[in-house]
């Protein structure tokens, strides 16, 4: 069983040198072996060729509440990445087993914040501003981290209640320990109308704040872990700016996870879910530029012909982790679940799992 930073070892070879015809016969033959004891869950930066097989797909959130409401299905195959999979675990019933179709399918961002160091910041935390804050973990974060604030009374959030989610710690407590996503943090704070100055970087690699001229600790509301996502960097302000300068009227729409300036710049921001619904939701003819994974940018390009959709940078900046499942991956975990084999099963340890069950199960009553 994997729980954290599993090495996926190689599939058999036979498996890669599969069609995409031959993949195609073999994922839906053992999905329909498998029938109702079989979810298959995917996430709206999977690709193609693999999402195409999921029963239901959606952001971080939507996934979570399905994974939860979910009690019939013995397997549950996530197309998606680590910190999904160990979230599904957690939310499902003991008879229900979580499948990562490859155990290399982390995420970069949450390999930003190590149980070490988030002890050490905690600490810190209490010495400098007493033991009124509120710890608040991005759900892109290892389930040790969400069991964290769960023993401390603190919550999980998603890009898609973030603000929600601040709020109730601000009626909890005084202050928020946000991590490990700084941008999510900030853009949520700011969008509540939190001032600069009440938001301070905690740099976990000097294990310091890096506190603005003039700032002293009461000014502080929000503490930010200095994480980032390395997909969302790749969007700038000025990119935004040439979009506007060659398409007057476009509408520009990026993920929280991007810079604040980038965001500022931007007409709206949200969580992949919220995305799609606004591509929807507008009328034939809208010009848009997307700021987030290009897997999603260009499927909504193709589903939607009756608009122009463009990625905000140019140069394609897929997630490489997100794209290690791949239709082979998928093809020899579910024709191994069929022979009754389970492979790549996530499982959180109980110790870990009751606490983090505790956070998230905060955030799916708040939002
Ligand atoms: P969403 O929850 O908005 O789908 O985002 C997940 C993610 O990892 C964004 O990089
Ligand atoms: Fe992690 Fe960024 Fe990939 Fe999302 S896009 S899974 S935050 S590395």
């Amino acid at each position: 069983m994997a729980t954290a930073a599993a090495i996926q070892i190689g599939i058999p070879d036979a498996y890669l040198q599969l069609s995409p015809a031959e993949w195609t016969e073999r994922i839906t033959a053992a999905k329909a072996a498998l029938g109702e004891r079989l979810l298959i869950l995917g996430h709206h930066y999977q690709k193609d060729e693999v999402i195409q097989f999921a029963d239901l797909t959606g952001d971080s959130f939507k996934l979570a509440r399905l994974a939860a409401e979910n009690r019939t299905a013995e397997y549950i195959v996530f197309c998606g990445v680590h910190f999904m999979a160990e979230t599904a675990d957690i939310l499902t019933g003991d008879h229900q087993r979580v499948i990562l179709p490859d155990l290399n399918a982390g995420c970069s961002m949450a390999d930003m914040a190590n149980p070490d160091e988030v002890e050490e910041c905690w600490q810190l935390v209490q010495e400098t501003f007493g033991d009124t804050t509120i710890p608040i973990t991005y759900v892109n974060s290892a389930a040790v981290l969400k069991a964290f604030c769960g023993q401390r009374g603190g919550a999980v959030c998603t890009s898609s209640n973030a603000r929600k989610i601040l709020d109730w710690a601000f009626h909890n407590g005084d202050r928020v320990l946000f991590f490990p996503d700084e941008h999510l943090g900030r853009n949520t704070a700011l969008a509540m109308g939190l001032a600069d100055r009440e938001l301070v970087v905690y740099n976990q690699r000097t294990a310091s704040f890096e506190w603005l001229p003039g700032q002293s600790p009461e000014d502080v509301r929000v503490i930010l872990w200095k994480g980032f996502c390395s997909v969302h960097q790749r969007f700038q302000p000025a990119q935004v700016q040439a979009l506007r300068d060659q398409y007057p009227g476009i509408r520009v729409i990026v993920h929280p996870e991007c810079n604040h300036d980038v965001v500022a710049a931007a007409d709206q921001f949200g969580s992949t879910e919220y995305i799609i619904s606004q591509i929807e939701a507008a009328p034939a003819g809208t010009v848009w530029a997307i700021g987030t994974e290009v897997n999603l940018v260009h499927r909504l390009a193709k589903q939607h012909p009756e608009q122009t959709i463009l990625s905000l940078n140019p140069i394609v900046c897929p997630c490489t982790t997100m794209s290690r499942i791949s239709p082979y991956h998928l093809t020899w975990a579910l024709e191994s679940l069929r022979r009754g084999e389970v492979v790549n099963q996530i499982s959180v340890p109980n110790a870990i799992a009751v606490w983090a069950k505790r956070a998230l199960d905060t955030m799916l009553t708040i939002a």
